[in-house]
């Protein structure tokens, strides 16, 4: 990781992003939102912003404050901004939730509570813009993946805006013609905006870098991964802009999805192709746990293009989204965050703890701060309930699935159990643990500035 610093906040976006994956875990293993109500109930809106909001996307931003200035080899605009951006996106999810809980009539209070969310997350998005826009723009001209980055986090800003205007009109705070229709027919470019442009094409500019520096692997430039990106861009900017532009114009919605969606099946193809090449081009023989299990993510996610197909062509897309979109969330986005998360916290745990000291002193390799062959089970598990609960959708069984959750929830909570020994460095040798100069790392929020240093 060349000259770059820690960013200090990161270990806490992750702590609130696993919090909220064990509640939404917990919420759907007791039988809450769907399957048990409707794909568009309070219920379910409440449970999808847990999992889209609280866990993926404050995942992927802490992921973003420490990852893309080593992308870029320049520091974070600010160390100091993510923390007030983290208050206000934790926040405005949690009215966002109550505003829906409003909607149900649980809550009965009268204030617009789901604008209110909705205008708070705009807030912390906003920050989380300015901050990274301001780090990329001071390193231009830029490398490729971090391209992959900007598309993203375009993607966030059309997602949130898709997002105020529903809880607006929802609210009843506005009805004004244009943004009821959007409201009315907009979700699917909300969908798709967030979980394929926000979620799934910067989580694809991230691994691009990280899979090459962990596998230690060549990075890609070449014209398939310029083709992944124009590809994917195109379809996210045909998707969003023209899909806005049609809904405002009384054009076709459906023909503008099935372009962009041809154009989102060639860019995953373009990538699948790049990462087999990745896997093989590696200079690692052994391949870590996080590689093999992000290869297992990076399977669910062909996966997925392969079961959208088929559903196509059985015409029972539509009945059937609800599993797509949880297998896009729990086994592609969330298999692929919780493998990187396994490394990513040891890296940054023995670097932070180690990289001080290094060369003055004995230390331990970052692979000692973790006992892969007791995790391993946890992620076998958890991949075992993903694909069981996916079933369980396919085939309209919500007893099935719920047990299946109730596995991912015992997986998952096994898996937190790891990273937390190893941010403790519990699973380090007694000797090497602590040498002078070292101090215990804290869990959620992360001490020191660093000089240039490799990982061993
Ligand atoms: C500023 C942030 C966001 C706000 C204010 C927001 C708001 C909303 C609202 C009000 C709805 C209900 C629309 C309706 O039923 O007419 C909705 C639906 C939805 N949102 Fe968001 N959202 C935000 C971010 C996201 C993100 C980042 C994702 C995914 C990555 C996402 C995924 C979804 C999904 C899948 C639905 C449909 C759920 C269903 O019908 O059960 N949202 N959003």
């Amino acid at each position: 990781m060349t000259g770059v610093t820690l960013s200090r906040w990161t270990m806490s976006y992750f702590a609130a992003a696993l919090a909220a994956l064990i509640a939404a875990e917990c919420l759907m293993a007791a039988g809450y939102g769907y399957p048990a109500a409707a794909i568009g109930a309070p219920e379910t809106l409440v449970l999808v912003h847990i999992v889209a909001l609280g866990w993926l996307s404050l995942l992927m931003c802490g992921a973003l404050f420490q990852f893309v200035p080593v992308m870029i080899a320049k520091p974070l605009y600010s160390n100091m901004l993510p923390l007030p951006t983290l208050a206000c996106l934790l926040a405005g999810l949690a009215a966002l939730l109550l505003g829906f809980l409003q909607l149900a009539g649980v809550v009965t209070q009268g204030a617009p509570l789901l604008a209110i969310g909705a205008v708070l997350l705009g807030l912390g998005f906003s920050l989380v813009l300015w901050n990274l826009g301001r780090t990329l723009w001071a390193a231009r001209p830029l490398p490729l993946p971090s391209h992959f980055v900007i598309v993203g986090l375009c993607s966030i800003g059309a997602t949130a805006i898709f997002g105020i205007v529903f809880a607006f009109v929802l609210s009843g705070v506005t009805a004004y013609p244009h943004l009821v229709d959007v409201a009315t027919m907009g979700l699917p470019i909300h969908i798709i905006a967030g979980l394929g442009g926000w979620l799934t094409f910067t989580a694809i500019g991230v691994s691009y870098r990280l899979l090459a520096m962990f596998m230690l692997a060549p990075e890609l430039k070449g014209p398939t991964t310029r083709g992944a990106f124009y590809a994917g861009a195109s379809a996210l900017a045909l998707i969003i802009i023209g899909g806005a532009t049609a809904i405002c114009l009384h054009g076709s919605l459906t023909v503008i999805l099935s372009i962009g969606g041809l154009l989102g099946l060639a860019a995953m193809a373009l990538y699948g192709t790049d990462i087999l090449h990745l896997y093989r081009a590696r200079k690692r023989r052994k391949i870590e746990l996080n590689s093999r299990m992000a290869a297992v993510a990076l399977g669910n996610f062909a996966a997925t293009a392969a079961l959208i197909i088929i559903l196509l062509v059985f015409g029972a897309l539509e009945r059937n989204i609800a599993a797509v979109v949880f297998f896009v969330a729990f086994g592609w986005l969330s298999g692929l965050g919780l493998s990187k998360l396994y490394k990513i916290v040891a890296f940054l745990t023995w670097l932070e703890c180690y990289g001080p000291v290094l060369g003055k002193t004995a230390t331990p390799r970052v692979q000692d701060l973790v006992v892969e062959h007791r995790a391993i089970r946890w992620f076998v598990l958890y991949f075992l309930g993903v694909w069981s609960a996916t079933a369980a959708l396919l085939l309209a069984q919500p007893s099935a699935f719920r047990v299946a959750v109730a596995v991912m929830l015992v997986a998952t909570a096994g898996i937190i159990v790891q990273l937390v020994r190893t941010r403790r460095l519990a699973d380090v040798q007694a000797a090497l643990r602590l040498p002078a100069g070292v101090r215990q790392p804290r869990l959620l929020f992360s001490w020191n500035n660093l000089p240039e240093r490799k990982p061993t």
